[in-house]
């Protein structure tokens, strides 16, 4: 097979890299995704795609998201969403587990198959198994008309536009948005207000120029992840809504600099992981601006009590209270969504800590963008 490299130029643009170009593509795909589904005369999402009626969507006593690689993580990520604006029980699986664990399929449970390439033969798997035992499975799939798409009862289209990039970036957080808007849709058929249904709208219209924000902060990105290239290993903390965050930055890191990182819950820290913090194994901690950050800051002193380093995910206006750490701030926006914006540093760092090691960006080793084999 030849690659017209000409063509291929001419995609990636003025980036080197098309992970860098997807990263940049961010705030303008957003957009593209968010219109048309905002819906302010009822403060909630318009979602035809998902083939659910309104009064249908109520009969759901449970949600539980499937998927693998980075989109189990942001399932994990959505299905706080899910909890925090809808109150239901809500969790996420790899779907590469649950295809072999001969699941319990409850009729009232909302399944999301995640997936960007649809074609992902795990999750497949499992969106037939479901379906086989009487569930109600929607997608939240990036590629039109593929094989998960098609299979499922209903869903969200991400809209992301093609991802060449191997490592997941624009897709993940269009992920994350399609959670938001199912989160949204689910709670405003229960218990969540007009108002704060507006809340959360306002909050997504904000979204793509705060993600321009934190991507205008590239060059302050790319001299902390040099500090981070001798690193033996790394740990990502996070907690609650934080964690699914650290875990996607572990995973990216992982995945495109060849570095070992871990995410692992800040709670835990003291538990076991602590008894490896030293100087040469940074953490990278997510704190955004929510009733845990007390507690997080705390974690902060154990790690640099310890003479760990620690590079903090965070908003400026969080008081790190003396603590020696490099920070990235990003913007803040509504406490449900601050979570899509702390993950938007992680990808920027990833790619800048793998290009001063001289990795290839796009094609890493041993993987494959979709994995649609046993
Ligand atoms: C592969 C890729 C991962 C990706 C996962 C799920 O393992 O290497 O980066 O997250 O598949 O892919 P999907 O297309 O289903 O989102």
């Amino acid at each position: 097979q030849t690659v017209d490299l000409d063509a291929v130029q001419a995609q990636i643009g003025e980036h080197d890299t098309f992970m860098h170009k997807e990263i940049h593509e961010q705030p303008e795909s957003l957009r593209r995704m968010l219109s048309g589904r905002l819906d302010d005369r009822f403060a909630t999402a318009r979602l035809d795609g998902l083939q659910i009626e309104a009064r249908e969507l109520r009969k759901f006593k449970r949600v539980k998201a499937i998927g693998c690689g980075s989109a189990y993580y942001i399932g994990q990520l959505g299905a706080s969403m899910i909890e925090d604006l809808a109150r239901i029980p809500a969790d996420a699986e790899a779907a590469s587990e649950f295809r072999y664990r001969n699941p319990i399929i409850e009729p009232d449970t909302l399944y999301v198959a995640v997936s960007q390439s649809g074609e992902t033969a795990d999750t497949l798997f499992a969106v037939n198994e479901i379906q086989r035992k009487g569930g109600t499975v929607v997608g939240l799939v990036n590629v039109v008309g593929s094989s998960i798409a098609r299979a499922c009862d209903g869903g969200i289209y991400l809209h992301a536009g093609p991802e060449v990039s191997v490592a997941s970036t624009k897709v993940l957080t269009h992920m994350g948005v399609g959670f938001a808007l199912l989160a949204l849709a689910l709670g405003r058929v229960r218990d969540l207000s007009f108002t704060e249904g507006k809340r959360i709208l306002d909050g997504l219209r904000n979204l793509p120029d705060q993600v321009a924000e934190i991507i205008a902060k590239e060059d302050e990105i790319a001299s902390v992840a040099k500090e981070l290239t001798h690193a033996q290993s790394l740990f990502f903390i996070g907690r609650v809504r934080g964690y699914p965050v650290a875990r996607e930055g572990a995973q990216k890191l992982k995945e495109i600099s060849y570095l070992h990182a871990e995410a692992y819950q800040a709670s835990e820290l003291k538990h076991g992981p602590l008894a490896l913090i030293i100087p040469a194994m940074p953490t990278v901690a997510i704190i955004p601006d929510d009733e845990l950050v007390d507690r997080n800051i705390g974690a902060l002193h154990e790690i640099t009590a310890r003479k760990g380093k620690v590079v903090a995910i965070t908003h400026s206006e969080i008081d790190l209270e003396g603590t020696e750490v490099a920070r990235i701030d990003v913007p803040r926006n509504e406490v449900e969504l601050d979570p899509l914006l702390l993950t938007i540093p992680l990808q920027l760092l990833a790619y800048h800590v793998a290009t001063a090691l001289g990795r290839d960006i796009d094609r890493p080793r041993n993987l494959a963008k979709s994995v649609t084999v046993e």
